[in-house]
């Protein structure tokens, strides 16, 4: 019988890894897992809190100290869509807009938010059957991952796809905006202290400059069914 895997993919902002993932979750069965919507999700809770703002960044300690009434789950709605819920409530639009998206690296970079998402990750995939998306997973998260896939693209496709999702799920920004907020994210994400954004040593790099969605499920599906028999 087939072995259950952990499929870690990793990559720049907006790389299309998001698509990839779901897909091959969709595919194989497998839960997906957005770790981005959960360092979104604390981003949110923070600037509702007061502690996380434009004006005065983000202030680590209080934040920390808010991280155990922060609950994050998943939910399918009824077109098989994954939303983030937290705490009951549903934050699937609102964490993905522009004032998160400017604030979300900073309060990524800090210690006691990296280890409190990173153990409820690791909880998530425990019994292996999981594809997980985001910066670290191949690195930090699950070092053991049987399949890692690296996402890149130039910075202009990613803000170009980016600005496309934004305002089709009715966020508004201007294409200068979006690709400002992913080159900011890009410097502080890869040069960051802890886990910083970097391809596994053990990690396929997928150039997804515009490849059709079906020919790069062909290549996924075929490195995925060889990773399962082992
Ligand atoms: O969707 P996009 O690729 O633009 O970003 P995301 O996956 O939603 O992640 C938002 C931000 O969370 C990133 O820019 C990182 O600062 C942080 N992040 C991280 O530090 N580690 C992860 N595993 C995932 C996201």
């Amino acid at each position: 019988m087939d072995k259950k895997i952990i499929v870690a993919i990793d990559g720049f902002s907006s790389s299309g890894k998001s698509t990839m993932a779901k897909a091959l979750a969709r595919h194989t069965g497998y839960i997906y897992v957005d770790s981005g919507a959960m360092y979104r999700a604390v981003t949110l809770y923070g600037m509702r809190k007061g502690v996380v703002s434009k004006e005065n960044g983000v202030d680590a300690e209080a934040l920390c100290a808010l991280l155990p009434e922060i609950d994050i789950t998943f939910v399918k709605d009824a077109a098989g869509n994954q939303r983030t819920i937290m705490n009951g409530e549903d934050v699937e639009h609102e964490i993905r807009d522009l004032e998160v998206s400017e604030l979300v690296s900073p309060v990524a970079e800090i210690h006691g938010v990296r280890q409190y998402l990173v153990e409820m990750q690791q909880g998530y995939g425990k019994e292996r059957g999981i594809v997980m998306d985001g910066r670290d997973i191949g690195t930090t998260v699950f070092p053991d991952a049987e399949m890692k896939v690296f996402v890149e693209a130039s910075a202009e496709i990613r803000a170009h796809r980016r600005l496309k999702e934004m305002l089709e799920e009715g966020n508004h920004a201007t294409y200068e905006e979006v690709l400002h907020n992913i080159m900011e994210r890009d410097r502080i994400d890869s040069t960051r202290k802890e886990s910083p954004l970097r391809k596994a040593e053990d990690a396929i790099t997928f150039y997804n400059n515009e490849v059709p969605i079906e020919e790069q499920m062909m290549v996924l599906i075929k490195i995925f069914n060889e990773r399962v028999k082992g």
